[in-house]
């Protein structure tokens, strides 16, 4: 084998060296006071790229404790290390933050110092996932607009933390211990503009009560949930993407429209229990039902709109809109029902 050397890449190579070197003899031998115009002070555990004065790279260091943060910082990355703690000392002036990654620490409930968080008031983005939370921290910035904490051990949800956050978008809660009873009709309340809720990978056994009202995607994959209560989706009405693959959903738990909600167009029901097609909305484009027990598809049943109709004079843009089914790994033999295509005419492909 040989090695060939490009000089473009070397040239490349020796650029990068050179650049890496200017940067740290700023910080090691530079005194911050030569900066003062900039107050370019920089943790000596962190890197400090001067081309993003607002970035703070802290990440992979194996740090047991926040530095203290410059105020000029905007974005603080602190994910891959030891943090057992946010104290107050490391964010005194700090109040610019947008936007902290904490993900992969080693942080507790009784680690944060009570009312840290809730001073950042600019902050945006809350990142804890794979910590060490037994509940949901309390009190949050009311400027918040997504905030994760997958991967923790969360089995509690105070009352009323999140009734100040009315700019949430996201709150992912995926891979917790949350059961139904840490889920009450007030537990969401407050989050007005929340549109991704995620708590897959917990242990309901219910739907969740009380889902915030302009929520687009509902993520309940990986629970026990058996039962679609009737007219559930009715206080979701912009509900666009519902996951709820391995749970325990049969024929029985869903009531006879229980699905049929024209707000959907992504429905995910992959690993349940299910011998029929439930009934669909003619808006619905993707739909999942792969390993689940089904042994016969009727088209002429499942169709949306009146299948006669359709076949002797088209639907006139009334077509069922689903673009895309999977009915693997039931028990159906193939081929395809030809009602299924005269139905669904969109159809570009069924997995079966
Ligand atoms: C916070 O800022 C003030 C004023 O710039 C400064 O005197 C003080 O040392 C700073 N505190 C810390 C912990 O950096
Ligand atoms: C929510 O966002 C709006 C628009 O960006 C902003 O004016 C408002 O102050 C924010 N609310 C809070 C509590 O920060
Ligand atoms: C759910 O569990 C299955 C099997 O354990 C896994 O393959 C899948 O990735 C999980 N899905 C989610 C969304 O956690
Ligand atoms: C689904 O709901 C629509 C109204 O949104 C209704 O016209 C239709 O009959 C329902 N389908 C079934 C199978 O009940
Ligand atoms: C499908 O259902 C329709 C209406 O219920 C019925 O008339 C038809 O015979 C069924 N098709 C098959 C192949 O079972």
């Amino acid at each position: 084998m040989t090695l060939k050397v490009y000089p473009n890449l070397l040239l490349l190579f020796l650029f990068n060296s050179v650049w890496t070197q200017t940067v740290r003899q700023v910080y090691d031998e530079l005194d911050p006071e030569h900066w003062s115009h900039y107050a370019f002070e920089c943790p000596k555990e962190c890197f400090c790229p001067p081309s993003f004065p607002n970035a703070l790279y802290c990440d992979n260091k194996g740090l047991k404790e926040i530095p203290t943060i410059p105020a000029r910082i905007w974005h603080l990355y602190l994910q891959n290390n030891l943090i057992e703690t946010i104290s107050e000392k490391s964010f005194v002036n700090a109040t610019h933050l947008r936007w902290i990654n904490l993900n992969k620490n080693k942080i507790t409930n009784k680690g944060i110092e009570s009312g840290v968080l809730n001073k950042l008031k600019k902050l945006l983005y809350l990142f804890l996932e794979d910590n060490e939370l037994e509940e949901v921290p309390a009190p949050l910035p009311g400027s918040l607009e997504q905030l994760r904490l997958a991967r923790n051990k969360i089995s509690r949800i105070p009352e009323g933390v999140f009734s100040n956050l009315e700019n949430l978008t996201m709150l992912d809660l995926h891979q917790n211990s949350l059961l139904d009873s840490a889920l009450q009709s007030y537990t969401f309340q407050g989050l007005s503009n929340l549109m991704q809720l995620n708590i897959a990978k917990n242990s309901l056994k219910k739907m969740p009560v009380s889902i915030p009202a302009n929520t687009l995607q509902l993520f309940l994959d990986n629970n026990s949930i058996e039962v679609i209560p009737e007219n559930y989706f009715s206080t979701i009405p912009k509900v666009t993407f519902l996951r709820l693959n391995y749970n325990k959903l049969s024929d029985d738990g869903i009531p006879p429209n229980g699905f049929n909600v024209s707000s959907i167009l992504d429905l995910q029901l992959s690993h349940n229990q299910l011998t029929k097609i439930p009934p669909i909305n003619a808006h619905l484009e993707h739909l999942h039902l792969d390993h689940n027990r089904i042994k016969s598809v009727n088209g002429t049943q499942i169709c949306p709109v009146s299948i006669d109709i359709a076949e002797d004079y088209g639907f006139y843009g009334n077509t069922p809109r689903l673009r895309y089914l999977r009915l693997d790994g039931n028990e159906i033999q193939p081929p395809i029902p030809l009602d299924i295509m005269i139905c669904f005419r969109l159809l570009q492909a069924v997995v079966i």
